[in-house]
């Protein structure tokens, strides 16, 4: 996967621009929601750093070198102050309750044990915290998710993409509080909001 993602950050972040147009109205609700001191799991190339207010303080972490390398390039030419990490989002290297929020955006797709990783996420976040899934799932449409579950093996080999995960599922398993899930494009995409298990 990392090698994957190694190989063209300037391509991704070229490629993007036609799903942008789709998802830039949701990555602003994103940023409407999110506050505070904010952990982006998967930041790739700060495809949302435009959305995220200047009050919110930015820790990005990616398993891809290239697109951190990318990331911090970008943001130097917004002017944005970022804190970037290589880690894995599976083994987060953070203590319990460091965050003020979470965002996941478009990378359960391609992380090897979502469930896990998002358990990681509850365990940074303080109790409370607001959480966002913007992602590529498998569609509540069933012709939809079967050409999904047809493509899927085939992305997977070409480029870790798995095109049809039960996302939502995952994320409650994981115990995320959910809130509401916004399903979009067919059902293509969801924007699933949540906040962190209150402490018991
Ligand atoms: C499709 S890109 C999304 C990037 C960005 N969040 C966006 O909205 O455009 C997925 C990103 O997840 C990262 N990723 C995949 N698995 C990961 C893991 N286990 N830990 C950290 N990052 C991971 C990839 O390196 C890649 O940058």
């Amino acid at each position: 996967m990392r090698r994957i993602y190694d190989r063209d950050p300037a391509g991704y972040h070229r490629g993007s621009a036609l799903t942008e147009r789709l998802l830039a109205a949701r990555r602003r609700k994103v940023g409407e929601i999110v506050t505070g001191r904010l952990l982006d799991i998967g930041f790739g190339t700060g495809m949302s750093l435009t959305h995220y207010p200047p009050s919110v303080s930015v820790i990005g972490i990616d398993a891809s070198l290239g697109m951190l390398r990318f990331a911090r390039a970008e943001a130097a030419n917004l002017g944005r102050a970022v804190q970037l990490v290589e880690m894995d989002a599976e083994r987060l290297g953070f203590p319990d309750r460091s965050f003020d929020s979470v965002a996941f955006n478009l990378c359960l797709c391609t992380i090897g044990d979502p469930e896990r990783a998002v358990r990681e996420a509850v365990r940074v976040a303080r109790p409370g915290a607001p959480m966002t899934f913007l992602e590529h799932v498998r569609s509540h449409l069933l012709p939809v998710a079967l050409l999904q579950d047809a493509l899927s093996p085939v992305l997977v080999a070409l480029q870790q993409d798995h095109f049809n995960r039960r996302t939502e599922q995952a994320i409650r398993r994981a115990g995320v509080e959910v809130t509401s899930v916004e399903r979009f494009a067919w059902g293509f995409f969801n924007l699933i909001v949540g906040r962190a298990p209150q402490a018991t």
